[in-house]
């Protein structure tokens, strides 16, 4: 049984329930589904309100699927333990997926506990805590309920299938994994550079900012899964113990913050400090990386929505091609493209035809669609399978959420002042 809490939330509506679906129709899905809200919906008003979304418009959803789906009132605050006790009662695994706020994760998980249910699994979506305090002091209740092995704590960059694509391409090809390191790579930069503002969000993003929104989890987790050793086994707690190595040695070298022209407006607050825009330069203490800046960005209302990971080369050590006033070695590039067009992109040095020896700079690409089709699951269907399925491996280990509060936390407070940028600008302000 997959209980969701917070079920007429935006999550549920426009991730969850269609990605349920999608693993139903092809087979992976056969448990009901306990829908949960404070809302006073009857099943049918419920179903109603998956099936018109006020943003993406009509949904259809098989009939089949919808049987599995039942609807209860709750009212987090006060729950009656008794009438959940009548729901939820059963001998089947029960997975809890909170699609909550953060401040009710402590109030659900101790609704969870009066419940004494047998084998069970729970979901949290981000932000898990708002600084190392919160994060450990949310852990520690957790903990009472759950075991690590039964925690599931949500980062979706990890479902997306570029993202899964990294460890492939690093520890299966030999073209790639010999010169992953610092004897031939020069910088790395990881970027994530979005069109839209805050939306409907602003209180939320107004306490959280780009550094504990994006940088604390997307970010961090990118830069881990490109920087971590090669782990012994393809093991979920193998992958997660590199992961959380790797980020305990990163090392802040400049931080940069800034906030859209228009945020405060928006938000209604004029006086906000909150950044919209965040860059890091970091280092990693570790033979591998020694003095490799690794460059993490991100922003909201830039000019293009993408998300790369972009390694620059070493330059050549013999400048056969350059002048005296004419160095043509373009560095190499390889670039992970993570969204929207996801492959990867080599890029090097040709000579342009004709008989003077100028070089330009070309590209090799692996388009994933073109090789694959369009069908790639979204992250979300790829995650709830695995959580259906009891792999961690794309899931949050306390531990690194732990190193990446330790790393986010001492930035929070001594981040300079904010500059400020114009909506539509380049990612490199
Ligand atoms: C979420 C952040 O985790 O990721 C949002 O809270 C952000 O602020 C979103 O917009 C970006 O995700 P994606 O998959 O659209 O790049």
């Amino acid at each position: 049984m997959i209980v969701i809490f917070g079920a007429t939330g935006d999550l549920t509506r426009r991730k969850l329930i269609p990605a349920l679906q999608n693993l139903f129709l092809k087979g992976k899905l056969k448990d009901r589904v306990v829908c949960l809200a404070r809302k006073k919906y009857s099943r049918l008003e419920f179903l109603e309100t998956l099936q018109t979304d006020r943003l993406i418009g009509e949904v259809s959803y098989s009939e089949e699927f919808l049987k599995l789906i039942s609807y209860h009132f709750t009212d987090f605050s006060s729950p009656n333990i008794d009438y959940l006790k009548s729901v939820l009662t059963t001998d089947e695994e029960v997975t809890f997926y909170l699609a909550v706020g953060p401040e009710l994760f402590q109030p659900i998980t101790d609704i969870i506990r009066q419940l004494n249910l047998g084998r069970k699994k729970i979901v949290f979506e981000k932000p898990f805590g708002n600084d190392l305090e919160s994060a450990t002091r949310l852990n520690r209740c957790i903990s009472k309920t759950f075991k690590e092995k039964e925690i599931y704590r949500i980062d979706h960059y990890l479902g997306k299938e570029m993202v899964q694509n990294i460890l492939v391409f690093r520890f299966a090809n030999s073209i790639f994994e010999h010169i992953w390191n610092s004897n031939f790579i020069k910088k790395v930069e990881i970027i994530i550079s979005e069109e839209i503002g805050v939306e409907q969000r602003s209180d939320y993003y107004d306490k959280a900012g780009a550094l504990r929104d994006m940088m604390q989890n997307h970010l961090l987790q990118l830069l881990a899964l490109t920087a971590m050793s090669s782990p012994v086994s393809m093991k979920a707690d193998d992958i997660r113990d590199e992961v959380a190595d790797i980020l305990r040695k990163v090392k802040t070298r400049e931080i940069t913050v800034a906030q859209y022209n228009s945020y405060r407006k928006e938000v209604n607050k004029l006086d906000s400090e909150t950044e919209t825009y965040v860059s890091l330069t970091l280092d990693i203490e570790d033979d591998k990386w020694r003095e490799v800046p690794f460059v993490l960005t991100t922003g909201k209302k830039l000019a293009k929505r993408f998300a790369e990971i972009n390694l620059i080369m070493k330059d050549v050590s013999c400048k056969l091609f350059s002048s005296d006033n004419k160095d043509q070695n373009i560095p190499n590039m390889i670039s992970l493209k993570i969204q929207p067009n996801e492959g990867i992109i080599i890029k090097f040095n040709a000579k342009i035809p004709g008989t003077d020896m100028e070089l330009q700079q070309v590209k090799m690409e692996f388009c994933h669609k073109c090789e694959f089709g369009p069908n790639t699951p979204e992250a979300y269907e790829s995650l709830l399978q695995d959580i259906i399925e009891g792999d961690q491996t794309l899931f949050t280990r306390w531990d690194s959420v732990e190193a990446s509060w330790r790393i986010i936390d001492p930035i929070i407070e001594k981040k300079n002042e904010l500059s400020f940028y114009k909506e539509g600008s380049e990612v490199n302000l």
